[in-house]
C-alpha cells in the first residue's frame, strides 16, 4: 500500500506549505527534495515513485532562480523540463495522479489589461519560462486525464525567500525602496496555493491546465506598498523605477495576471484577496526562528549570488 502524496521540492518554499496542510488534512504525505531524489537522475525518480507507489505526485522542485537560468540554460532545461517528463514518465508507471506547478512567466505579456486564460497563447520571455513551457508539454503530452498543469505566480509564504520577506528586510535596516511599476501580477500564497493543490488531487477534475492565483492583481510596486501597510509600516517611502532601470538578465511579462475561473469553477471558491493573504502570512513569518534562518542561509550563500538553485522571486 503506497502513500496518498509524493512532494518534489519538499524543501521549497512552496513544498513545505503543501507538506504542512497534507498534515493537517490526514494524508500520508512524502516530500523529497535534491538529497532524496536529484531531479537530474532518472534512476532515483523511477526508484523513488515505485518504492513509494504514491496515489498522487506534486511536482513542485525547480530551479527558480530566473535569472540563474539565462546563465545556465542546461540545467534549467534538465531539472524544469526533462527532469519533469521523468517525473510523469514515473508517475504514469505506478498509475498515479499527477500536478506540475508551473508559471505566468510562460507568457510574454502583450495581452495587457485581460487576464490570461488557461488556453491562451504561450511565448515565453526567458530560458525560465521556455523551461517551465516545455516541462508543461511533458506533462500534457501524456494525454491523462489524472495529469494537470497548474500555473501560478509571484508566490511568497512563511519562512521563504521572497518579496514580501525583502521589502520588509530592508525597510527595518532604513535601506531606500525603489520598486518596478511596469510589471503587474497576482501575488500568491503558498498556503493559499497548496489548499488548491490539494483540492486538484482530491477533486481529480478533467486533465489539462488550471490557474490558481491569490484574487486582485497589482504592480511589484504596489504590492511593496501593500506589503509595508499590512506591516503597519505604510509610512515608509517606496521609490519608483521601471523593469528596464534593473537591467536583469531575463526578461519578464510586463502582464501575467492568470484568469482563474476554471479552477474555481472546480473548488466552488476562488483563492482569498492577495491583500488577506498578506495579513494572514505576515504574522506567521516574522517569527526570530526563521528570521535566523535566513541569516544563516544569506550568511552560507555564494556572495556573487552566482549559484543556480536557490530561490529568486
Ligand atoms: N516562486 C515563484 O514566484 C513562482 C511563481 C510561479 C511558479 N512557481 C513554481 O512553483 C514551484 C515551487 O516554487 P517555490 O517558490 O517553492 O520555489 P523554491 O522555494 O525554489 O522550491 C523549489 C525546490 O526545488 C528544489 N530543487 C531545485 N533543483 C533541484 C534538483 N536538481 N533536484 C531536486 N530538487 C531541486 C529546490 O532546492 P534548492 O532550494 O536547494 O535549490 C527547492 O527546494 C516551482 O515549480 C516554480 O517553478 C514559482
Amino acid at each position: 500500500m503506497g502513500c496518498d502524496l509524493l512532494v518534489t521540492g519538499g524543501k521549497g518554499q512552496l513544498g513545505r506549505s503543501v507538506l504542512a496542510l497534507a498534515a493537517q488534512r490526514g494524508l500520508a504525505a512524502t516530500g523529497v527534495d535534491v538529497d532524496d531524489m536529484p531531479l537530474e537522475d532518472r534512476g532515483a525518480i523511477q526508484r523513488t515513485v515505485r518504492d513509494l507507489q504514491p496515489a498522487f505526485v506534486l511536482h513542485c522542485g525547480a530551479i527558480t532562480n530566473v535569472d540563474g537560468c539565462e546563465r545556465d540554460p542546461l540545467a534549467a532545461y534538465r531539472v524544469n523540463a526533462l527532469a519533469t517528463a521523468w517525473v510523469c514518465e514515473a508517475a504514469a508507471a505506478v498509475s498515479a495522479g499527477l500536478a506540475y506547478v508551473s508559471t505566468d512567466f510562460v507568457f510574454d505579456g502583450a495581452q495587457h489589461g485581460t487576464p490570461y486564460a488557461v488556453d491562451a497563447e504561450v511565448a515565453p520571455l526567458s530560458v525560465y519560462g521556455a523551461s517551465k513551457r516545455l516541462g508543461e508539454e511533458a506533462v500534457l503530452g501524456h494525454g491523462r486525464d489524472d495529469f494537470y498543469v497548474v500555473r501560478t505566480s509571484w508566490v511568497f509564504g512563511p519562512g521563504g525567500k521572497n518579496f514580501p520577506r525583502a521589502i520588509l528586510d530592508r525597510a527595518r535596516s532604513g535601506q531606500p525602496l525603489k520598486v518596478v511599476t511596469d510589471q503587474v501580477g497576482r501575488p500568491t500564497m503558498t498556503l493559499d496555493l497548496a489548499e488548491a493543490l490539494l483540492d486538484v488531487a482530491r477533486l481529480r477534475p478533467a486533465g489539462g491546465i488550471y490557474h490558481a492565483a491569490n484574487e486582485g492583481q497589482c504592480s511589484w510596486h504596489q504590492f511593496a506598498c501593500d506589503v509595508l501597510a499590512a506591516a503597519g509600516m505604510g509610512a515608509v517611502a517606496v521609490g519608483e523605477q521601471v523593469a528596464a532601470d534593473l537591467n536583469l538578465p531575463a526578461k519578464r511579462p510586463a502582464w501575467s495576471v492568470l484568469d482563474t475561473d476554471k479552477l474555481a469553477a472546480v473548488r466552488g471558491m476562488r483563492l482569498p484577496d492577495y491583500r488577506d493573504a498578506l495579513r494572514r502570512h505576515l504574522p506567521l513569518d516574522d517569527s526570530a526562528k526563521e528570521a535566523a534562518a535566513r541569516a544563516a542561509a544569506d550568511a552560507a550563500a555564494p556572495s556573487d549570488g552566482g549559484a543556480l538553485r536557490g530561490k529568486q522571486y
